[in-house]
């Protein structure tokens, strides 16, 4: 099976050499080929150029873009999206004056969440999360990562990511899978935080590793949920069965988490709405992507990540969703693109890039996805007609995605 797409108005993301990271100043420079066309085969981008030196290329099909803007899919590195049920009653409390903080000191948050996914069956738990998986496939995603940490204990964990490891199995797009063991502490440990830490490590960590069913990492590292003693536990252990610490940090209190997870050789730390001075000088002297989450801010109305004093310093940026059902009830990535640029101000240019190459270098992946490349997989959103793809943040809640094209085929 082949696919051209010819007439292009603008080819985003192209590169001639398979880049994997752009950081700094370089993340203002998203190379664009105007009047351009992309040949695709099987799975495969084999030959893209301009429409000027176009040689009639064969192809099974042809698809004409004229006006419209072709891209590399979105490259989400930090979702949640397998959950059970919703959190609707939390979020009106919210409105009504709680705070996240004031929900969870109640016992609500991720551990009303843990309640009702316990309570699922494996079979609604992967209904539920296939229709929002289908859902963000359609707004433009192409490759994700997905989150345990609503199951707790060791059977609800190993049920969360049993259903990761079958959407990965049903679905053609990319899923790269991480446990998230200690992302509350459950109401049977309220009192003995370390008999958790002890389960964690000794047990969950071992009996995942032994089905495969993670690649990375995650603790919740915040004030009220897991110390930097109890973080540092979790990715040893993690570390020792071959999994790579990917974590959430500074969400609401900076205290050493990211240079705790630099330490580590964390492939990214995650959330950082609070960020010092000195986790910018530690984030200098690493390869770990910082990775902001811009509609989890939108939708809790907390500060949004310093994303400008990021990139200034000349380190790299990743954008993400942080699909929950807690502080993110939504997986629009060209939302959070949109966000990006409005709250953050960071330039379209560097929206793009991180939310492409660098949220695939986010997941492990950016050799094979994030750019349009000639021998990187054919994962690419065609637009639906517009003046420039300036349109795409600036047009905030328009579905501009006429066409998502997953594995060399139209999804
Ligand atoms: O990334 N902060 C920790 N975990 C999730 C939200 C958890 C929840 O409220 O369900 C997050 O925001
Ligand atoms: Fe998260």
């Amino acid at each position: 099976m082949s696919i051209l797409i010819t007439n292009i108005k603008e080819l985003l993301q192209v590169r001639e050499t398979n880049i994997t990271i752009v950081k700094g100043k370089d993340m203002k420079i998203l190379p664009i080929l105007k009047n351009a066309y992309v040949l695709i085969e099987h799975d495969t981008i084999v030959e893209f150029g301009s429409m000027d030196d176009f040689e009639s290329l064969e192809a099974d099909e042809i698809i004409d873009a004229k006006g419209k803007i072709v891209m590399p899919a979105w490259c989400d590195s930090h979702t949640h999206i397998v959950y059970a049920g919703d959190r609707t009653q939390e979020f009106v409390d919210r409105i009504n004056g709680l705070s996240y903080e004031d929900i969870a000191n109640r016992g609500g948050g991720i551990l009303n969440s843990a309640e009702t996914l316990q309570n699922t069956t494996e079979d609604s738990l992967y209904e539920q999360a296939a229709k929002r998986l289908t859902k963000v496939i359609k707004l433009g995603t192409g490759a994700i990562e997905i989150k345990s940490g609503y199951g707790l204990t060791i059977e609800a964990e190993l049920k969360m990511l049993r259903v990761i490891k079958r959407l990965k199995h049903e679905f053609p797009i990319s899923i790269k899978p991480t446990l998230l063991a200690a992302h509350a502490i459950p109401k049977e440990f309220t009192n003995n935080k370390n008999g958790f830490i002890d389960l964690v490590v000794n047990e969950m960590i071992p009996a995942v590793a032994k089905e495969h069913l993670a690649d990375y990492i995650d603790v919740f590292c915040e004030k009220g949920y897991f110390d930097l003693e109890d973080t540092e536990r979790v990715l040893k252990a993690g570390i020792k069965y071959g999994m790579t610490p990917k974590i959430h940090v500074n969400q609401f209190n900076a205290f050493g988490g990211v240079a705790l997870g630099v330490k580590h050789n964390a492939l990214s730390v995650d959330h950082l709405e609070e960020l010092t001075d000195d986790d910018i000088s530690v984030l200098k002297t690493s390869h770990t992507m910082p990775v902001a989450l811009p509609s989890c801010s939108y939708f809790l109305s907390i500060p949004y990540t310093p994303g400008r004093q990021i990139i200034d310093a000349g380190l790299p940026l990743a954008l993400a969703t942080d699909y929950n059902p807690g502080s993110t009830p939504s997986g629009n990535m060209n939302f959070v693109v949109s966000t990006a640029c409005i709250k953050m101000k960071l330039t379209p240019e560097e929206a793009i890039n991180a939310a492409t190459i660098n949220g695939a270098y986010a997941m492990g992946i950016s050799n094979n996805y994030g750019s349009i490349c000639r021998g990187k997989k054919a994962n690419l959103i065609i637009t639906k007609a517009i003046p420039s793809y300036y349109h795409l943040p600036y047009a905030f809640g328009d579905n501009l995605i006429e066409t998502v094209i997953i594995n060399g085929q139209k999804f």
